[in-house]
């Protein structure tokens, strides 16, 4: 084989894995994508900002990012967030809890769905407390 031959073959591998992205992965890209849209104004990841950091709250219990001052509202509310609860909360925050310092709403049930498979993506299973 030749080098232009070798050259031309990585060329066309390097085509095709562009022109194929995996499904799931174009569904994670638009969630990160709706996330630092809607969310990343307030959250991030890592960091508390206006709202609590963000990494591991899928399966963790409601209101305990550490070093974040939660209100009163979202205290009481009790157990873990799973996607159902997220969705509702995504929904309405102010009727899960009615008085909490979060407002924002997101009427689209698929870009709900999106940014929770985004947000249980950066979740790693943990141990449940
Ligand atoms: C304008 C600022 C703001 C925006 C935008 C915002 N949030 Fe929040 N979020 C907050 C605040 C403030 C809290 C804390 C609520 C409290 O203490 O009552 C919070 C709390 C939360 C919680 C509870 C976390 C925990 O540790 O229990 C989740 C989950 C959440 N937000 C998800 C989202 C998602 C997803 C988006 C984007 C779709 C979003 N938020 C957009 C301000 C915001």
């Amino acid at each position: 084989m030749t080098g232009a031959a070798i050259r031309a073959g990585l060329q066309g591998a390097v085509a095709l894995a562009l022109l194929l992205p995996a499904p799931a992965f174009a569904q994670a890209t638009d969630g990160k994508a709706l996330y630092e849209g809607k969310c990343g104004g307030c959250h991030s990841l890592d960091a508390n900002r206006i709202g609590p950091a963000h990494r591991g709250v899928v399966g963790r219990r409601i209101a305990t990012a550490p070093g974040f001052a939660y209100s009163p509202a979202i205290k009481k509310l009790a157990g873990v967030w799973t996607p159902a609860r997220l969705d509702q909360w995504l929904q309405a925050p102010q009727k899960l809890a009615p008085g909490s310092k979060m407002y924002l709403t997101i009427p689209d049930a698929q870009k709900r769905a999106a940014i929770i498979s985004y947000l249980a993506s950066a979740s790693p299973s943990m141990p449940k407390r």
